[in-house]
């Protein structure tokens, strides 16, 4: 049976000044409906460009994405993206950012009624209804955030891509923000892509950590599945022996597997320069 959404031999190759290089390579997932997965790896492994390519915002170069067996091949609001940092219009209100958003999706659909109350009630989710006529400029970085949440949860889009959404906030507000995008998962049962850097993150929100080798020419290195019963509460799991075995095989591949090389070894490059100097000294 095929799956809900599915990555397929996913790959990418961008032109370069440089000439072609192969980003992604070979990206092969099949995703649930109501799944909710982390991608992670390190910085420029091309865990966004696997997000952007899912939202159709890039096109593959090899293979594809298929949503309820549709090809993918452009952006549309039944995948919904929120980024690191909000993207709301700053001369709306909040309401009116996630009114924005509403009647793309709903005009001609819900009365002017009924979208009234389905902002509110999106804004409402995201415990946002104290700031409904306020200005971006108005709020905390975090509210922004569920702002941006409310949005892409107002075109009751089929997939939620975030990247990196709690990326720019303070621990606290972090905190309080993965609970409550793991109370709406519970509640609408979103199917869910989320890029994050943070392990522990990744295994509290979960049901499978996707986690990608290092590029060029990236893939998926492992996938941890993570079963933990939900409702899941961070103070009880600190303790949980599961949740550290989950946390310590992510460790364990990112910084033991796929530890970051780095392209110029620190005594290479003393030697390198001790050359150019000794070139550049000859030459004065
Ligand atoms: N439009 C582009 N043209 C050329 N190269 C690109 C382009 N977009 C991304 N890349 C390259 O593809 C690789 C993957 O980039 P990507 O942004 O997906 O990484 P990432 O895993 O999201 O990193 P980070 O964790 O830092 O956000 C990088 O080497 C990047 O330089
Ligand atoms: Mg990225």
């Amino acid at each position: 049976m095929s799956a809900y959404l599915e990555l397929s031999h996913l790959g990418i190759t961008f032109d370069t000044d440089k000439g072609p290089f192969c980003a992604l390579k070979d990206v092969a997932l099949k995703i649930e409906q109501g799944e909710f997965i982390s991608l992670i790896g390190h910085s420029g492994c091309g865990k966004s460009t696997v997000l952007n390519l899912v939202a159709g915002l890039l096109q593959a170069t090899q293979g594809g994405v298929v949503l309820e067996g549709r090809e993918v091949n452009e952006p549309g609001p039944e995948r919904a993206v929120v980024f690191q940092h909000h993207s709301l219009l700053p001369w709306l209100t909040c309401y009116q950012n996630v009114e924005l958003a509403v009647k793309r999706v709903f005009k001609g659909e819900k009365s002017k009624a009924e979208m009234r109350e389905w902002i509110l009630h999106n804004l409402e989710l995201v415990n946002m209804s104290h700031a409904t006529h306020k200005l971006p400029s108005e709020i905390s970085g975090g509210m922004k955030q569920r702002v941006g949440i409310a949005r892409a949860l107002s075109m009751q889009p089929k997939v939620l891509l975030m990247d990196e959404p709690f990326g720019a906030l303070d621990a606290l507000t972090r905190a309080q923000l993965q609970d409550s995008v793991m109370e709406i998962h519970a509640d609408l049962g979103n199917t869910v892509i989320m890029i994050t850097h943070d392990v522990d993150e990744a295994v509290l929100l979960s049901d499978r950590i996707v986690m990608m080798t290092n590029g060029p020419s990236a893939s998926i290195g492992e996938i941890v599945d993570v079963t933990l019963p939900r409702p899941r509460d961070r103070l009880e799991l600190a303790e949980d022996p599961e949740y550290n075995h989950y946390r310590q095989m992510v460790l364990r591949f990112l910084y033991e597997k796929q530890k970051k090389v780095e392209t110029i070894k620190p005594k290479a490059q003393k030697a390198a320069s001790t050359k150019a100097e000794k070139q550049k000294a000859g030459a004065a």
